[in-house]
């Protein structure tokens, strides 16, 4: 089990837990608010869209080339962004922290 923490768009902390599946999966299963994963997980709509915490993003790894180029149409993209259907939650490191970017 891996533990994931969310900084919701309210400011409020939620930590999670999971073993699979997409840490977007994860977060609407648990009603995540900023976190929509229209797609379905298949990078084509940024409503999954996290900064994640400075300390992890070297683990976490540089957006791909079709998620960067997803990210390019969102507004509050910065170095730490990240669509969190992109990243596993087997290989997302044990109390990974997200801050939602969702402007709601
Ligand atoms: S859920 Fe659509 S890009 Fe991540």
């Amino acid at each position: 089990m891996k533990k994931i923490t969310f900084i919701t768009t309210d400011n409020e902390t939620v930590t999670l837990e999971g073993s699979s599946g997409s840490v977007m999966e994860l977060a609407v299963a648990n009603n995540i608010k900023g976190i929509e994963g229209n797609c379905g997980g298949v990078c084509s709509c940024a409503t999954c869209h996290v900064h994640v915490a400075p300390e992890f993003m070297k683990q976490v790894g540089k957006p791909g080339e079709i998620e960067n180029d997803m990210l390019e149409f969102d507004d509050n993209v910065n170095e730490y962004s990240r669509l969190c259907c992109q990243i596993n939650v087997a290989d997302a490191p044990d109390g990974l922290v997200l801050k939602v970017a969702g402007e709601e």
